[in-house]
């Protein structure tokens, strides 16, 4: 492996896309900050840092001494939260404010905190990993009315969409922002049908940021068309 220059920061890094995203990524070439939120097991991969961050909170000054004032290529924001399916009568406010603080102000805090890092690279992205569950055309069309997925998850994750669009907008022509569904994966927030293997899902969003496209926001489905907003 030779390294190729190119820093990625990437959030729920100590299992299943994340972690798979961390290996690719870090295999490849990339220098890599892993941002878990518990402290685990330090990596025997030189170009890995491994740092301790929860998304709900400012990032710390260990997660700023991993990025060490580097310029940052790329942030993939893949840590998440769900909350179980429940009946309308039954569902708890507090579920859907913590999916959101995860899930949207998570994302958020850490762009804001490495916004300059980020200017200073020469053609930053911003991968926001979504679900085809946010999307708010397919979800009104009732594409998806046959899975009990949570109000948090569907709420969070369009406000994510919102938050991917926002951040285009604002970076225009200086910082690429996709939403990114992975594909239906056999990981800890996979439903019971997923099947996909997340080294996969990390091989092919590799591909996908070594791609020239320019479009952003651009709200990208693994392996499959474009999906809508
Ligand atoms: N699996 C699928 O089929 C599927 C489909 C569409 C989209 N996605 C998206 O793919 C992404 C990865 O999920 P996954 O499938 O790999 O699920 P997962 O195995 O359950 O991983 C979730 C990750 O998020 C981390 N996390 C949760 N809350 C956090 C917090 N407050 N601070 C920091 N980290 C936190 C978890 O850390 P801990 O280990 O500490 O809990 C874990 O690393 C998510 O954005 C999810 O919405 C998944």
């Amino acid at each position: 492996m030779m390294p190729n220059g190119r820093l990625a920061v990437i959030t729920g890094a100590g299992r299943g896309l994340g972690r798979s995203l961390v290996d690719e990524f870090s295999e490849a070439g990339w220098a890599v900050v892993a941002l878990t939120r518990s402290p685990t097991a330090s990596t025997d991969r030189a170009n890995v840092t491994v740092a301790t961050h929860d998304v709900r909170n400012e990032p710390s000054t260990a997660l700023m001494s991993a990025v060490d004032g580097r310029p940052v290529d790329l942030i993939i924001n893949n840590a998440a939260q769900g909350a179980p399916h429940a009946w309308l009568g039954e569902i708890a406010a507090e579920g859907v404010m913590n999916a959101v603080d995860v899930n949207v102000a998570g994302p958020l805090r850490l762009v804001q905190a490495l916004l300059p890092q980020l200017l200073a690279a020469p053609d930053p992205v911003i991968i926001n990993i979504t679900s085809r569950l946010g999307s708010l055309t397919a979800q009104a069309r009732g594409d998806y009315s046959d899975l009990s997925t949570s109000y948090a998850y569907k709420i969070s994750k369009s406000a994510q969409n919102m938050l991917t669009i926002s951040l285009a907008q604002d970076l225009a022509g200086r910082v690429r922002c996709w939403a990114v569904h992975p594909g239906k994966m056999a990981t800890g927030m996979g439903q019971a049908d997923a099947s996909k293997d997340p080294r996969q899902a990390a091989r092919e969003l590799r591909e996908l940021v070594d791609s020239p496209d320019r479009t952003s926001p651009r709200f990208v489905s693994l392996g499959a068309a474009d999906l809508s907003w």
